[in-house]
């Protein structure tokens, strides 16, 4: 087990457009990956991209289920493994939600996303797959690829009178040490 650690906003590394993975199921994506999971879990988020430690790949890991702490009331959305992702948006409908980040730790912002989006990749094997979704999953998708394009979601924000503490704007939610 080995949790990596997660780099803040400020760090160059997380501006870059990450590169393509080019070597499937290889010993180093898969303990890359196995790295990555442990990193999220042990910080209870919903997604995390390779970026975010510091590795240079188009890699998103994402899931929630019932048991996060962070995210109690959200729909579940499965694990995955997302590997060099293609995202197009099913319409033009955008939708607001809140947003935190692992990169951002302790600020919580209302973003605008795509409600309904279609997005395709690669698992660590090479396997391509393909999903359409929305709400929710369709968010933290967008969210964690932006990641891959070097933008984190402070940069989507468009007012700014929702972008401020968690522990302000939810006061006596127990979820905002850790984010
Ligand atoms: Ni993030």
């Amino acid at each position: 087990m080995t949790v990596r650690d997660i780099l803040k906003m400020g760090d160059p590394r997380l501006l870059r457009v990450a590169q393509p993975v080019t070597d499937f199921d290889s010993d180093a994506l898969h303990l890359l990956i196995s790295d990555m999971l442990d990193t999220m879990r042990a910080v209870n988020g919903a997604g995390l991209a390779a970026p975010q430690i510091g590795v240079d790949l188009q890699l998103v890991i994402f899931g929630s289920n019932d048991n996060n702490p962070r995210y109690p009331d959200r729909p579940v959305v499965p694990p995955t493994v997302l590997i060099n992702p293609v995202i197009s948006p099913l319409g033009d409908g955008e939708e607001e939600d809140w947003e935190g980040c692992l990169s951002v730790p302790g600020l919580r912002a209302v973003v605008p996303r795509w409600t309904r989006i279609h997005y395709s990749g690669f698992d660590q094997y090479g396997d391509p797959f393909e999903r359409t979704v929305d709400g929710f999953h369709a968010r933290v998708v967008q969210h964690e690829c932006d990641h891959l394009i070097g933008k984190l979601y402070p940069m989507r924000v468009r007012d700014f009178s929702r972008f401020g503490y968690a522990d302000v704007l939810f006061p006596g939610i127990a979820d905002t040490e850790n984010d």
